[in-house]
């Protein structure tokens, strides 16, 4: 059969797929481009796609043979599910493989931002550091501290465990709340979203993009929150109104950020990039060799089983492609 891919993967997970399929990849380090993806779709059995594609109506209704949706990230907002399930499409993510690698980056933000460390390497390197001063460069303890945690999922879990290590008090809010006896065991206690907001010393975001989510944390939020306090979003950006972040930023209304992603990615909000308190990443949550690789495998079994039309392992729309029979 015919499959897109529409970003690079390693040679031997590529391998299982050209076993016995006709690939067509994007081989650039870059992802592909809208008008590309378009006019390459509309022979293709199978898709394994990027974060970065908008896997939308548009495109689909130009796909009239594809099978299975094979998304190389655990975040499907980039793709219309329901319109894909409309069409008898499987929809697959990449979960798990990455919580672990994904949480690591959270705690790095929380340290990162509450001990000053890019701030402290680039006036390292820039030769300013001249002496060592019992007032130079303080930042703020971590140990001890509440971190409140919004979607307390698989990777708000991971970011819970590794809090505890450094003593710190968990609170968590979502949907729903957890079972008593989970929250004993993850050591950690439910708060609404309003106090959350108001007790935590660093607040972590750890939801997906749903229209639900769309700016949950803006100017009002903000405002509710600790003037001490971080916000920390390796989450999707859309979920953070970044030019309501950026004025309290600004205008100290927080302490301080860090952040991986951003709600027009790859663009900042103007200005965003020249202030002091805020740690900046490019969208690295997931990036490490091992757990990219693993991305990749889990990807390409997803895409295989779509296309041999089994059930993908990591299916999103199974459950409403058979309740429609
Ligand atoms: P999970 O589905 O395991 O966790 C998401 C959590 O958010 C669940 O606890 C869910 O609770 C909760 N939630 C959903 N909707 C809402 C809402 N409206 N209000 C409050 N809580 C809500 O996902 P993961 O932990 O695996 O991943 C989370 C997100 O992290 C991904 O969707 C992705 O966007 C992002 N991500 C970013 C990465 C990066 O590189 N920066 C890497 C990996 C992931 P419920 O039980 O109610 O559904
Ligand atoms: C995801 O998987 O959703 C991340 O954003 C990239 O790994």
């Amino acid at each position: 059969m015919k499959v897109l891919v529409t970003g690079r993967l390693p040679d031997t997970i590529l391998a299982l797929i050209e076993k016995n399929h006709e690939v067509d990849i994007n081989t650039q380090d870059k992802p592909m481009d809208r008008q590309k993806l378009l006019s390459k779709i509309g022979d293709k059995d199978g898709l394994l796609c990027m974060i970065t594609d908008c896997i939308d109506a548009t495109l689909l209704n130009q796909a009239p043979n594809l099978k299975i949706i094979a998304n190389y990230g655990v975040g499907f907002n980039n793709i219309d599910i329901d319109t894909a399930t409309a069409r008898g499409i499987l929809v697959s993510n990449t979960p798990g493989v990455l919580t672990d690698s994904t949480a690591d980056l959270a705690f790095a933000l929380i340290l990162a931002t509450a001990r000053k460390l890019i701030e402290g390497d680039r006036i390292t390197r820039a030769g300013e550091f001249k002496f060592w001063a019992p007032l130079h460069f303080l930042g703020q303890d971590v140990s001890g501290k509440t971190l409140g945690i919004i979607g307390l999922g698989r990777i708000g879990r991971a970011v819970a465990r590794r809090a505890a290590a450094f003593d710190m008090q968990v609170i968590y809010c979502g949907r729903q709340r957890l079972e008593k006896d989970v929250e004993k065991t993850l050591n950690v206690t439910y708060a609404d979203f309003k106090t959350l907001l108001k007790t935590s010393d660093f607040v972590s975001l750890h939801v997906p993009l749903t229209p639900q989510t769309n700016h949950l944390i803006g100017q009002n939020e903000l405002e509710q929150m600790k003037p001490t306090a971080y916000l920390i979003n390796t989450s999707r950006g859309p979920v953070v109104d970044e030019k309501a972040l950026f004025k309290a930023l600004k205008n100290r209304v927080i302490r301080g950020a860090g952040m991986d992603v951003y709600e027009n990615e790859p663009e900042l909000t103007p200005g965003l990039s020249e202030l002091d308190n805020v740690v900046l990443l490019p969208h690295i949550g997931s990036a490490t060799i091992e757990t990219r690789t693993k991305m990749a495998r889990m990807a390409a079994e997803n895409l295989l089983a779509g296309l041999n039309s089994k059930i993908p392992p990591n299916c999103l729309n199974c459950k409403a492609l058979y309740d429609k029979g």
